[in-house]
């Protein structure tokens, strides 16, 4: 018999009775900028924050705490933790509960080999006993709302109905399935079956992650898996709108069709907030092309957008080569899919042994 739930509500979503959407943490990007910039489009039901480093001498970085104390989207934000010590889990998540988040989340997913060598994110998945020693502990410091996201497992899949039998043991109140083992990193097909089967066997509501591209992915999905909601997160830094959209779709409404213009107004409003003056222009050019990398997907079948934006060195060269794709038809529509084969960086997802975490100088999609 498993133990009575003692379950906090969620905070509600904006589309009453409908399904959830969420934006999923990504390191470098889901900041308090990123944040605004997509609420500006159609913010998600909830946020995560990009994860916070646990370990002896980690204290919650401020860069990554500005997006707790600062938010001001309207929605709420729970922090993520990624580490594997007890005690600093416990001393970290309580010092983060002085904020004002919607609830703590750990990570049990980061498949950086850097990061999994650590037995922290991902290489978690391969100890359900210290996974269950975590999440106890966990459950025990948090008196609101304790949420994990995970993958469905290291190498093979053997351990995910243990991890799934945790998350009921111990009472977990939202759980993220990222439907790909760690070794399948970012770019292999998603096992939505292994989804709908967390969904069936948690008695928490499941968020479903994973290549959802689009709002009319995001039904399919949703129908497929049965999940509470879908988590997105590299084609929401592609097409912001892709929330909105969601609930437009996922109520039945007519979907808000988006032109090259609005992809213009995007770009420039995503530059301008990420833009600071101790950031050298061209530094910020390439920070901004790590964006665009996926951005461009969308532009125009043949990646002539790609093509021409890896080249612009200055603020002056990107925009005009904005102007020139982006302003020649303004009113031609953004793709609501990746054009098929436009791939941002074709040879740029080996898992990288010197890479610390998840970041977009590794991942494309
Ligand atoms: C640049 C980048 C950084 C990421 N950082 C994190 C992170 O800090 N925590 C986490 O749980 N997942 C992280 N992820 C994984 C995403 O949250 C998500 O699970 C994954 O990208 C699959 O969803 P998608 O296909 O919608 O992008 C990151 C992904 C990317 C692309």
């Amino acid at each position: 018999m498993l133990p009575a739930v003692r379950r906090s509500p969620l905070p509600a979503g904006q589309h009453p009775g409908g399904p959830l959407t969420a934006l999923a943490p990504m390191q470098d990007v889901t900041d308090l900028a990123f944040m605004r910039v997509i609420a500006h489009y159609g913010a998600p039901d909830y946020f995560f924050t990009e994860f916070f480093r646990v370990h002896a001498q980690s204290r919650p970085e401020k860069h990554i705490l500005r997006s707790i104390d600062e938010n001001t989207t309207g929605r709420p934000v729970f922090a993520q933790l990624i580490g594997e010590d007890l005690a600093h889990l416990a001393r970290t998540a309580g010092e983060l509960l002085r904020h004002n988040v919607a609830g703590i989340d750990l990570n049990l997913g980061c498949p950086a080999p850097k990061v999994y060598k650590k037995n922290v994110g991902g290489g978690l998945l391969r100890e359900p006993a210290k996974v269950g020693e975590i999440l106890a502990m966990l459950r025990a410091t948090v008196p609101g709302l304790f949420t994990v996201k995970m993958r469905i497992g290291f190498e093979g899949t053997e351990n995910f109905d243990r991890l799934l039998d945790l998350v009921n043991e111990h009472q977990v109140d939202l759980l993220s399935v990222h439907g790909r083992t760690v070794k399948e990193m970012y770019r292999s097909d998603v096992h939505y079956d292994f989804i709908a089967h967390a969904v069936s066997r948690v008695q928490c509501p499941v968020l479903a992650n994973g290549n959802v591209t689009s709002a009319a992915r995001a039904g399919g999905i949703l129908t497929q898996t049965r999940a509470a909601g879908v988590m997105i997160g590299r084609h929401a830094i592609r097409n912001p709108w892709i929330f909105r959209q969601c609930r437009e779709q996922l109520s039945g409404r007519p979907v808000t069709r988006i032109s090259l213009g609005d992809v213009r107004d995007y770009i420039e409003r995503l530059y301008r907030a990420t833009q600071s003056p101790e950031i050298p222009e061209g530094s910020h050019v390439n920070k901004m092309k790590k964006y665009l990398n996926f951005v461009g997907q969308s532009v125009d079948p043949r990646g002539a957008f790609l093509h021409d934006m890896r080249r612009a060195q200055t603020e002056a060269e990107l925009f005009s080569l904005c102007d020139r794709h982006l302003m020649a038809e303004p009113d031609r529509e953004f793709s609501p899919e990746p054009y098929p084969g436009v791939i941002a960086r074709p040879n740029c997802e080996t898992p990288a042994d010197g890479v610390d975490g998840c970041s977009l100088e590794t991942i494309t999609a």
